[in-house]
């Protein structure tokens, strides 16, 4: 089946917006695409989504916009998404990209990077307004790449020395990134050099977690994601329930854990050895409850 990888930053949001590098990894779970007989639509049993082409819902109009760029015969898609949606995880990039390569093969074409990111870039404007390109790259290429916005933003791959596993859990809905990143400016405004010396900060946690991927030391990724995690505090993005789920990870044995993405709500990653895969999921959920979403581990690299 034709697939989209789904993704987490793994360090650098929000301090990416003001010039600071990021890193954003592909996860080994996405969203994957066939197609099927009846109207142009998609279906998504996960999802608990039934739509068509032109019925005026966002999905609907997501597909019309991605197929047209294409140029593709208009087909019914059926996903099997492994991600949550609205999470912050790239379900929508993924999904693009998955059902982009399903339409595009049931023609019998396969299309250049740059031809699916341009549908992508069609399909996500109808979700986020001005995406920044970051998810469907990482959903069409996968890997790890580090990331620095601009005009055009850049991306460049990152060896990964060693594939290392992360635990992956929702812990609230997704928050309105536009908000986050606004509250974000401001308090950088606020604070002056205190402010910018924060994001500098975070920007050399990304360098130094880039050389720890390189050689493969997990030790060390993992002490500066939890770095990460406390700066995002600081910055004014985490919540009690993203801090209790990272506590509760790093306790039962996760090498390091942080917010992932826009914060004030979302997802929580932890770096884990595999064998510490299913207590830190345990962990997490327990630390979460009655209010946990959901939990699943991922493979990075
Ligand atoms: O939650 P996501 O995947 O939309 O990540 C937002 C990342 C920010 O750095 C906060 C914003 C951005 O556009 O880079």
């Amino acid at each position: 089946m034709a697939f989209g990888f789904g993704k987490i930053f793994l360090v650098g949001e929000h301090a990416v917006v003001h010039g600071e590098p990021a890193l954003a990894a592909a996860l080994s779970v996405g969203v994957a695409a066939e197609i099927v007989d009846g109207p142009p639509g998609v279906e998504c049993a996960a999802w608990d989504l039934n739509v068509d082409c032109g019925d005026g819902s966002p999905v609907g109009e997501a597909l019309g916009a991605l197929t047209r760029t294409l140029g593709v015969t208009p087909r019914r898609v059926r996903l099997d998404a492994e991600l949550p949606a609205g999470a912050g995880l790239g379900s929508s990039a993924a999904m693009a990209v998955a059902a982009g390569r399903a339409l595009a093969a049931a023609d019998g074409a396969t299309p250049s990077a740059e031809e699916l990111a341009d549908a992508a870039t069609a399909s996500e404007r109808v979700f986020h307004g001005n995406p920044s390109g970051v998810d469907h790259t990482v959903a069409i290429h996968g890997g790890l790449l580090r990331y620095v916005r601009g005009t055009p933003p850049t991306f460049a791959p990152v060896d990964v020395g060693r594939a290392f596993r992360v635990v992956v859990a929702q812990v609230a809905p997704g928050a309105n990134t536009g908000k986050m990143v606004a509250g974000v400016a401001a308090q950088r405004e606020r604070l002056g050099e205190v402010g910018r010396g924060l994001h500098q900060l975070i920007g050399a946690v990304v360098s130094d977690a880039e050389r720890a991927i390189r050689v493969g030391d997990l030790a060390g990724l993992g002490e500066l994601m939890t770095v990460d995690h406390h700066l995002l505090g600081a910055i004014g993005v985490s919540t009690p329930a993203l801090d209790r789920a990272c506590h509760a990870a790093r306790a039962a044995g996760a090498l390091g854990a942080k917010l992932t993405g826009a914060g004030g709500g979302g997802c929580m990653i932890a770096l884990v050895g595999a064998e510490t895969d299913t207590a830190v999921e345990d962990a997490v959920l327990g630390a979460l409850a009655p209010h946990s979403l959901r939990a699943f581990a991922a493979t990075v690299g």
